[in-house]
């Protein structure tokens, strides 16, 4: 199975990573019910299939999602250990009300209890979960999160430090104290706004790319129906405030789920296969990261990996993709 170095960093990942928002449970940005059994079994499926890499954040059901990633690490038995990429900056307090915070105190915490959660002793990769929140609000504390983040780098806690939502000017901005390893952006067919000018500087810089969402929060998984959207629970975060699943967008949106169901046929593959074969196909993505909630999902996706679509089968589908909606999403 191909593997692509992570930007400077002496990592090889797979094009797909496992990704853990959903895996967080029941919280004010949470998926609806989760299973904590169900998570381990599609965390081990995934590592059994050859995906080697995790990403996670301490935010995802407020510390839940570590401790399953290092329920799933002591099961493994140190056997085929994935990289472990998490996250800093979303934090919250006794109440559960959710702050942001790049100070120094508040980010070394974090990558304590990180590595606390997860019982290991260095973090593969530490990424700064967003610039500012909410998004657009002023960033004043980039190079000081930054400058400790490389410190923790020095000590020997974290491996990599990356960055998350972040324009050019604030890549910029930190890669004048430490190199950054990678970017994680939001990237499916309905969020585009980093191919303009985002891509291609990572790609100039070295930087690694790992696309976030490619089945768009389940939008383009082929199991997406308007029913299903109608009965999400009220504790689904998609079933309230993201935007792609209401109309005026999601008529159009199911109609290029066809399109892709279509284009799947003609190789046997499934709608989720060909909309993360389409976030993988530019050169500057080094690997796309995909939630999944079971062992099923897992086995939904995998042969997404090798997979690759022809020139005419990108440009039927672009034909068919809207201006990108203009939205960041919220974790
Ligand atoms: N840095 C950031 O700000 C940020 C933001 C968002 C995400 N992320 C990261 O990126 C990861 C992936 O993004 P995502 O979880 O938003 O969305 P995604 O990968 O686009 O979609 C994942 C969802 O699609 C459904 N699904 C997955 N595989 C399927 C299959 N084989 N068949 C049918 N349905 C399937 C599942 O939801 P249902 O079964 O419920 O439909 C699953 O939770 C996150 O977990 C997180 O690690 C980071």
């Amino acid at each position: 199975m191909a593997q692509n170095i992570l930007g400077n960093a002496e990592l090889k990942i797979t094009p797909i990573g496992m990704g853990t928002w959903a895996i967080g449970g029941d919280w004010a940005l949470g998926w609806g019910p989760q299973d904590d059994s169900d998570s381990i079994a599609a965390i081990r499926r995934g590592v059994d299939a050859g995906i080697n890499w995790i990403d996670t954040a301490p935010i995802y059901g407020f510390g839940h999602a570590e401790q399953i990633v290092g329920k799933a690490l002591k099961d493994l038995g140190g056997k085929n250990r994935p990289f472990i990429f998490t996250k800093c900056g979303l934090v919250w307090d006794d109440e559960k009300n959710i702050a942001h915070s790049l100070k120094v105190d508040s980010i070394k915490k974090e990558v304590e209890s990180s590595l606390q959660r997860m019982q290991v002793d260095v973090l593969d990769l530490c990424q700064i979960h967003w610039p500012s929140f909410p998004p657009g609000s002023p960033d004043p504390d980039l190079e000081q999160a930054w400058s400790t983040l490389s410190d923790l780098v020095a000590q020997g806690k974290i491996r990599y430090i990356g960055v998350s939502n972040f324009s050019v000017s604030q890549i910029k901005r930190v890669q004048k104290i430490a190199p950054v390893t990678s970017l994680q952006p939001p990237y499916s067919m309905l969020m585009r706004q980093v191919e303009k000018e985002v891509l291609p500087f990572c790609e100039d810089q070295g930087i690694g790319v790992i696309g976030y969402s490619p089945l768009h929060n389940g939008l383009l998984s082929g199991k997406m129906t308007r029913e299903r959207i109608e009965a999400l629970p009220a504790s689904d975060w998609r079933a309230n405030v993201n935007p792609a699943f209401r109309e005026p967008h999601l008529s159009h949106n199911l109609a290029l789920v066809e399109l892709l169901r279509n284009i799947g046929d003609r190789h046997g593959k499934s709608v989720a296969h060909i909309a993360i074969a389409w976030a993988l196909r530019l050169s500057a993505v080094t690997g796309s990261i995909v939630g999944s909630r079971n062992a099923g999902q897992i086995d939904g996706v995998i042969d997404s990996m090798d997979f690759r679509l022809s020139i005419s089968e990108i440009s039927e589908i672009e034909a068919q993709l809207p201006e990108s909606l203009d939205m960041m999403q919220l974790s």
